[in-house]
């Protein structure tokens, strides 16, 4: 009987080069994702994880509930693949309520896996090989590999600390007739900065100067310190058939695992980005969606408590971090704090990360994974604080000895 090599078109002599031929050059510019692998590298050395920004409380039980309902009753086939109508007339009610937004629910909104898949959906569904897309940065890690995959090129601007402003000279010159988008992620992952309305007023400015789309990740809006108020650039005047925004209920319901988001855009727009992610995954959860419809119809209450409650553990970290010996950055919402570790004398970022996930137990995320020049946060690390006042506790007896 023939081997498996001879019966395959390869000779055994080529086999090493399989490696590099079934490997699409649109996966070779990226890696895999920092923050998950250091969920893994945390689970190895039974560290405390900072790392991942995920709760480790239960969800809302009213929302455990709906879907186990949902599932009871036989909730179990296909949705419509944009969204089950339930849950996108929740979406419309609730950005009506709370931003005063008038959606068509029909039309306008797209149900997707999480915002992972809505921002891949939409920048592939705008951009052509060759496009620009601005990125402010330190930036959410998977903005990177999304717009290599959709083919696009990056203008990556700083965020400079310790405020996180951004210089308006540098982002005009960065804006030219290639740029298709720009992505905005406000409350932002990882500084915690809040975008003014003055700084949204510039940027919906130049996309509309530009011709230019926003594109923005506003999965933190709920999530928010100190009075800040978040503003959807969609609500800035000239911006609502300009912007795409992207939200889920990952952070603001504590279910990260669900994986159910939404992309809110004009209709022009939304047809392309339905046809992508049609194409992509068909649609989320089904019964997931129905307890979507329940938690987007929960009361102000909910979020007030919601920031409340975070603000408390964001205070309870940044003591402990301060008294660790960290030089924080004090985030005005989403639930990190990004730490300067200079103070600690370790060569990089890497270097630090590595002796707190194995010698002290206590992961966080290296700097360096938020910017294009690693070189750039190689003295930064971010913290989350989205955990039980218990394992913040653990984590702060274990930061003590560092
Ligand atoms: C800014 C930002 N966008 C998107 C995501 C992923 O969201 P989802 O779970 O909805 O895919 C995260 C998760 O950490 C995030 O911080």
């Amino acid at each position: 009987m023939a081997s498996i090599a001879e019966r395959s078109l390869l000779q055994p002599a080529d086999i090493p080069n399989r490696r590099t031929r079934f490997r699409s050059e649109r996966t070779v510019r990226f890696t895999e994702s920092v923050i998950r692998e250091m969920t893994r590298l945390a689970a190895q050395h039974n560290a405390v994880n900072l790392a991942q920004g995920f709760p480790d409380f239960p969800a809302p039980q009213i929302l455990k509930d709906a879907a186990q309902k949902a599932i009871a009753g036989d909730v179990n086939q296909y949705a419509i693949t944009w969204g089950a109508k339930p849950f996108r007339d929740a979406i419309t009610a609730k950005y009506k309520r709370t931003y005063g937004i008038e959606l068509d629910p029909e039309r306008e909104i797209t149900v997707c896996c999480g915002s992972t898949e809505g921002m891949m959906a939409s920048l592939m569904a705008v951009t052509n090989p060759g496009d620009e897309v601005v990125i402010f940065e330190p930036h959410y890690e998977n903005y990177g590999p999304d717009t290599l995959l959709s083919g696009a090129n990056r203008r990556f601007i700083n965020l400079h600390a310790p405020d996180w402003t951004f210089d308006r000279d540098e982002l005009r010159a960065a804006f030219s007739k290639r740029t298709k988008a720009i992505v905005l992620c406000t409350p932002n992952n990882p500084t915690g900065k809040v975008f003014t309305r003055e700084e949204l007023e510039f940027i919906a400015g130049l996309c509309q100067e530009f011709d230019t789309l926003a594109i923005t990740d506003e999965i933190y809006e709920h999530i928010l310190y100190d009075g800040a108020q978040h503003i959807p650039i969609m609500t800035i005047p000239g911006m609502r058939d300009r912007t795409i925004l992207v939200n889920s209920m990952s952070k603001t319901y504590a279910v990260t695992g669900w994986r159910v988001g939404w992309v809110i855009a004009s209709p022009d727009l939304s047809d392309s980005i339905r046809k992508v992610h049609d194409f992509l995954t068909v649609g989320a959860a089904a019964p997931l969606q129905e307890a979507g419809a329940v938690a987007l119809a929960l009361p102000d209450e909910y979020y007030v408590n919601l920031s409340r409650d975070y603000g408390e553990r964001r205070d309870a970290m940044l003591k402990v971090l301060e008294g660790a010996g960290f030089k924080t950055f004090r985030p005005g919402g989403a639930y990190y704090i990004m730490a300067d570790i200079s103070g600690f004398g370790y060569p990089d970022d890497m270097a630090f990360t590595r002796h707190l996930i194995e010698d002290a137990r206590v992961a966080a995320v290296p700097g360096s994974s938020f910017f294009e020049n690693p070189q750039e946060g190689s003295q930064l690390i971010r913290f989350c604080f989205c955990k039980k006042y218990e394992t913040l506790k653990v984590a702060q007896e274990r930061l003590a000895r560092i």
